[in-house]
């Protein structure tokens, strides 16, 4: 089987060729290589030395494995990744691919996204101390100016209409402490929850909002947001969407909570006080919750590759102005979508458990 190309942006025909492969590949057991759960719920790290992340992105069985493994475990970490963020790019996309995302979704293209960026379009600068260039300086160094931990969760560009499936982040100047990054998983957010609850927000849709991007291009001029952003329907200057409260996500079949603090403003179907109440606390939960979390502290070479359908991330603003910047590449998935016969994910694995399967 012909090796994926990893040293340039994929072209058209090495794209089409990695998904007739992948449609006739089976699993590989990423297991087999040294790992641990981070925690059971969610969480895997590959150990140094072990797992290379050249060698998953040569193997379109790898990728198709690693893409399940990442939609399972919500989060999985290299801790020796030496990846070029070309390599990020051309990694998301074909995990997208494997967990069958639509032909029309690409890599995302944020709005703020300012032209003739170093990596290109697609690639976001993730820093402490500057948003989208040196043009958006953020305030930092006085712990009364900081954000709160608590009010950073969200889950990626969920104001788009079709949001993200698969991001990866790679932190390529470190602080020597802090800096962290959390995730917490939706399927634990959705499976804690009781039954009455659960059916109730099943039957619920909720708008996302980007609209602190659309301020901070405000402050700096006011210009048009990029579009189209990595998909044709992701277009338009108001940066609003409406999605289902529960998710399907299709790798796995299982439902996760899919509202977050950074873009869910309103439970559509509820009157304002009621979707206020209902929303903080389920922005609590996702928070407050640390045995639904992992934290995360970056070496030099870690890398980390999510499924923001169901998780949540938080980073941690610890650092008192010292600099934390990174590479993220974001793939587009599918519109979000509730299947009522999706499953719960720990009913889902005892079942399985009960089955010997
Ligand atoms: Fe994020």
């Amino acid at each position: 089987m012909a090796p994926v190309a990893v040293e340039n942006v994929p072209t058209a025909p090495a794209v089409e060729s990695l998904k007739a492969q992948l449609a006739a590949t089976s699993l590989v057991d990423l297991r087999a290589y040294p790992h641990i759960d981070n925690t059971p719920g969610i969480g895997t790290e590959f150990h140094a030395g072990g797992l290379q992340i050249g060698d998953v992105l040569a193997d379109p069985a790898k990728i198709k494995a690693l893409g399940r493994l990442v939609s399972e475990r919500g989060v999985v970490f290299f801790r020796d990744a030496d990846i070029t963020p070309e390599q990020q790019k051309v990694l998301v996309q074909a995990l997208g691919e494997a967990g069958g995302k639509p032909a029309s979704s690409g890599l995302h293209v944020h709005p703020l996204t300012l032209p003739g960026q170093v990596d290109g379009d697609e690639i976001s600068v993730i820093s402490n101390k500057f948003v989208f260039g040196e043009k958006f300086k953020r305030e930092d160094g006085d712990i009364r100016n900081r954000r709160w931990g608590k009010d950073q969760w969200h889950s990626d560009i969920t104001f788009e209409n079709v949001p993200s499936d698969y991001a990866s982040l790679v932190i390529r100047t470190l602080p020597k402490v802090g800096g962290d990054t959390l995730w917490a998983s939706a399927y634990d957010a959705y499976d804690r929850l009781s039954e009455p609850l659960q059916r109730l927000l099943e039957g619920l849709t909720a708008q996302h909002s980007g609209e602190s991007f659309l301020r901070i291009n405000a402050v700096y001029g006011g210009k048009p947001v990029r579009e189209p952003r990595g998909s044709p329907d992701n277009v338009g200057q108001d940066l609003l969407t409406v999605h289902p409260v529960i998710r399907t996500n299709p790798v796995t079949g299982w439902k996760g909570l899919f509202v977050n603090k950074g873009f869910t403003k309103r439970i559509v179907e509820l009157t304002a006080p009621e979707s206020d109440a209902l929303l903080d606390f389920l922005f609590d939960h996702i928070s407050a919750n640390h045995d639904i979390q992992v934290r995360f502290r970056w070496e030099k070479n870690s890398l980390a590759i999510w499924d923001n359908r169901s998780t949540f991330h938080a980073a941690t603003a610890d650092l008192d102005g010292i600099l934390r910047e990174g590479t993220r590449s974001v793939s587009l998935g599918e519109r979000p979508y509730y299947d009522p016969k999706s499953k719960s994910r720990r009913e889902d694995l005892e079942a399985r458990e009960k089955s010997g399967n």
